[in-house]
């Protein structure tokens, strides 16, 4: 018996059970995301070819992250001559390219860094992958991602159902602080967290929670716990002191949403997600959050928001005007051209 399950688990290893077949490139794989986030793609069972890129450091990376003992082959590419190879075929792009914040900093402060930054790779993709999901990371989430939408627009490539602002770490950060109030094991904790990715623009549907928060929670404690939700980007910023914005928890969130769509690659469906989309789920604001069901061809569907309470209705108004302000500020630095 032994040795037959000693025989199985070798053949497993040959052949391996998932489906390892789907090329997923990372641009910005050198930054303080982008090699914790190298590491974790590694792991995947769905990736058949792991492409890092970056303008710098992506030898080293690459090299190092190649010895694990893990199906993916890596490759790293160095430099906007050899982009077009490192995103010709890919099936995801994964975008952490870019500066993060420092104290004091708010996220719309790197727009005039970023922005460019994801406009010249939002080009790169439109030559030389178009049909390939893009998932955006880079800050402003709530500006890069209407960037890149207006640069696939123009190239005539856009498909919204292939296009997201990676929030899934707002979902994280809501998992992982209601399980230590309620005492879950977080991975049993959900919380939807809708609208952007910027300060009141992050909306955590407390209400909707599973498990609900004790009836012995405050308003004012509520009103504490959706606020530390949405200033959670700066706790980690503070506490680096200058060394940088949250990059393993982010690694850790974005290694799940990739996760997410290439199992709904996969046809294994039905995969529920939450990311910044290009929808009409919000009258007057043509990007948002949302839970999304995805599939094979991408967002399937735009799920409804659901009930909100009175403190989370008077957020949702009070966000509007700033969401719409970084949708319009994104698409306008495309529209004036570089
Ligand atoms: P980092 O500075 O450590 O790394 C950024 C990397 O991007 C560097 O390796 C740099 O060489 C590379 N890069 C710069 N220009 C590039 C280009 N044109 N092409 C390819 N690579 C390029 O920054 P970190 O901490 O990894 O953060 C990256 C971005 O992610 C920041 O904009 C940050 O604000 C954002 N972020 C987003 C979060 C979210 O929830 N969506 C959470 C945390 C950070």
């Amino acid at each position: 018996m032994a040795a037959l399950n000693r025989i199985q688990k070798i053949a497993s290893h040959l052949d391996p059970p998932k489906p390892f077949k789907f090329k997923v490139a990372l641009l910005g794989a050198a930054g303080g995301i982008g090699q914790p986030l190298s590491m974790l793609l590694k792991m995947s069972p769905y990736i058949a070819e792991l492409s890092l890129y970056d303008v710098a450091n992506t030898p080293g990376v690459a090299a190092d992250v190649s010895h694990m003992s893990t199906a993916a082959r890596v490759k790293g590419y160095l430099g906007p001559d050899q982009l077009p190879a490192a995103l010709a075929g890919s099936n995801l792009v994964i975008i952490p390219a870019g500066v993060p914040r420092k104290p004091g900093m708010t996220r719309d402060d790197l727009f005039n860094i970023n922005a460019g930054i994801v406009r010249t790779l939002a080009e790169a993709i439109a030559a030389h992958c178009p049909n390939a999901w893009v998932a955006i990371i880079s800050n402003p989430v709530n500006s890069t991602v209407p960037i890149a939408a207006e640069v696939l627009q123009r190239a005539g490539v856009l498909n919204p159902a292939r296009l997201f602002g990676v929030t899934t770490l707002d979902v994280v950060r809501a998992e992982a602080f209601l399980g230590e109030i309620v005492g879950a094991d977080p991975r049993d904790v959900s919380v939807p967290v809708v609208g952007g990715h910027a300060g009141i623009t992050i909306l955590p549907l407390l209400s909707q929670a599973r498990p609900p928060l004790p009836a012995s929670v405050t308003a004012e404690q509520r009103k504490a716990l959706m606020t530390r939700i949405q200033d959670a980007g700066t706790e980690v910023v503070q506490a680096k002191a200058g060394a940088g914005s949250a990059t393993l928890s982010m690694a850790y969130a974005a290694a799940r949403f990739a996760d997410s769509c290439l199992r709904a690659m996969s046809g294994e469906g039905p995969v529920t997600e939450y990311a910044y989309v290009r929808s009409s789920a919000v009258q007057g604001l043509p990007y948002f959050s949302s839970p999304l069901r995805l599939g094979r061809s991408g967002v399937e569907e735009v799920l409804p928001l659901g009930p909100m309470d009175a403190m989370e209705s008077e957020n949702f108004e009070a966000m509007k005007a700033e969401l719409l302000g970084s949708i319009k500020k994104g698409e306008e630095f495309v529209a004036r051209g570089p």
